[in-house]
């Protein structure tokens, strides 16, 4: 068993939605939370620029002592996480898109997936996509400008809708029954995309399994936490921490951080 807290890191406060997920999984365990605020959207960045960053952000939780780290962010997993995997030694969880469960379970053999060009043009979600969807219809959407409107606390805006109707039109003209959502910022989208879209479209993002992901990890390297006081979370953020007031449920213990 191990009291020290998991890691979790994002490009901003998408990541926070991996974090509900693995808080309600795992309520005992003490948690820190990485937004990288300062330097989101990663989506248009290179490759090596996200690997730099993803090292910058796993020193930080690794010098707070964390046991593992999740990396909730699909662009830098799709970019890092081999790095990541390579150079240090303790695991670390990545958020791939869920284009697996879609795929399977798809009627119309259509489906569509939102995210960045960061994670869309990586190896790996071209893999991902080649091993489980052959044969199904993917419509690729990259959701320019949708990180930075979420950074700035637009997520019921109407930039955001306006966005939103554009992106979604080609998918719908394909008559896809998955919308998968590809980057942890979007979760908080959920509310908006549902009012858009007709009812036999179905919304998935990778949260949930990630969240049983950690557990099985934390549970075969006997790094549980059984402890029964009440956890430790905490927030360091480098950008506007008071945005996560109008999308979470959850209220932090934050501080912000030059980084
Ligand atoms: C971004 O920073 O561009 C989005 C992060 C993600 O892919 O989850």
């Amino acid at each position: 068993m191990s009291k020290s807290p998991i890691g979790i890191f994002d490009s901003g406060i998408g990541g926070t939605s991996i974090f509900q997920e693995i808080h309600a999984l795992l309520p005992k365990e003490n948690c820190i939370y990485l937004a990288d605020s300062k330097n989101a959207p990663y989506g248009n960045k290179s490759n090596a620029e996200i690997i730099q960053l993803s090292i910058k952000n796993t020193e930080f939780l690794i010098n707070k002592g964390c046991k593992i780290i999740v990396v909730a962010c699909n662009t830098a997993t799709t970019n890092a996480i081999d790095y990541l995997r390579e150079n240090y030694t303790i695991p670390f969880i990545g958020i791939e898109p869920a284009i697996k469960p879609a795929a399977l379970n798809t009627q119309t053999k259509a489906i569509g997936i939102l995210a960045t060009k960061g994670t869309l043009s990586s190896q790996l979600f071209h893999k991902t996509t080649d091993l489980y969807a052959s044969g199904i219809k993917v419509i690729e959407q990259v959701g320019e400008g949708i990180v930075p409107l979420i950074e700035a606390g637009k997520v019921n805006s109407k930039e955001m809708q306006s966005l939103l109707e554009v992106y979604l039109k080609p998918m719908l003209e394909q008559n896809i029954d998955y919308l998968v959502l590809g980057c942890t910022h979007y979760p908080y989208l959920i509310p908006m995309l549902s009012k858009m879209l007709p009812v036999e479209v179905k919304i998935i993002d990778s949260g949930l399994a990630v969240a049983k992901q950690t557990k099985s990890i934390l549970t075969s390297h006997s790094l549980l936490n059984e402890d029964i006081c009440e956890p430790t979370i905490k927030l360091y953020s480098n950008g506007e921490v008071v945005i996560l007031d109008s999308i979470l449920d959850y209220k932090f213990d934050t501080s912000y951080l030059v980084f």
